[in-house]
């Protein structure tokens, strides 16, 4: 039998197997390293750097006897893959400090007045926010004005949330077969696009049931008639933080 490989992370032996990457087989090994466009059921997409860490930093001593940190590379650890030994730093001031700022940049780019927002408590960008402590926006407010799409029966797209994970795009090729939602345009005019002549989302053959109807970690896509039904207090991040259940999948599925 081969030795098990592990690698550290903060300062903690993970075990991983072959093939893994690092936020793989920290979630395995029940530690979190925040993500948003992560999800453990599509191919890695490497776009939001939530989960962004460091890599084998080094402690020098330089000629005068001062102890000096050359900082490792930065990765995400969604694509990098674990190898046995590397040492790995997420928890450290500098890397919170980094997704505090990604946090920062995504709530301006995006109206997210989250007291009017039915994800509120369960969003994942909202309960990263709280997690890692954002305490004020720090960027201007980039006011988007972007369609509301309510052209569904039973779905309605606020496109104004959206944070470019693309999960809807991956869940709608990849599982429901569909491909209901694509991305358009470059630059700060990139965005969400429905595959349709109309480009109304109420002409394509979405199902409320689909997994892209399901898998938005934001308040993007919501299911018509069913708003603010869990009490404040006992909403998902209301009762645990984001960081206490290591492995955020997107979430959890709607009623419909
Ligand atoms: S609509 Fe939701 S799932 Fe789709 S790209 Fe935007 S944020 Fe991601
Ligand atoms: S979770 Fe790794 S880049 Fe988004």
């Amino acid at each position: 039998m081969s030795d098990p490989k592990t690698f550290f992370l903060d300062e903690e032996e993970i075990p991983f197997e072959e093939g893994q990457t690092i936020i793989q087989a920290a979630l395995t090994a029940g530690k979190y390293i925040p993500h948003l466009c992560y999800h453990p059921e599509f191919k890695p997409h490497g776009s939001c750097k939530l989960c962004t860490v460091r890599i084998d930093s080094r402690t020098v001593t330089t000629e005068d006897g001062q102890s000096v940190k050359i900082p490792g590379r930065a990765a995400a650890s969604c694509t990098t893959p674990a190898q046995a030994g590397q040492h790995v730093e997420s928890e450290v001031p500098e890397i919170l400090d980094l997704r505090r700022t990604l946090v920062q940049m995504l709530l301006v780019e995006g109206n997210h007045y989250c007291p009017s927002c039915e994800k509120s408590g369960k969003c994942l960008l909202q309960g990263l926010a709280y997690d890692l402590g954002v305490m004020d926006p720090h960027f201007p407010q980039y006011f988007s004005k972007r369609e509301v799409d309510a052209s569904h029966p039973d779905i309605l797209l606020d496109l104004n949330r959206c944070i470019l994970c693309e999960l809807c795009v991956r869940a709608s090729a990849e599982v429901d077969k569909k491909n209901v939602f694509a991305i358009s345009g470059r630059g700060n005019t990139k965005h969400l696009i429905c595959n349709s002549e109309s480009g109304e989302l109420g002409d394509t053959n979405l199902a409320a049931t689909d997994k892209a109807a399901n898998v938005c970690p934001v308040g993007v896509i919501l299911h018509k008639r069913h708003g603010f039904e869990v009490p404040y207090g006992q909403r998902r991040f209301d009762k645990a933080p984001i960081s206490d259940n290591p492995v955020q999948y997107a979430p959890v599925k709607e009623q419909v």
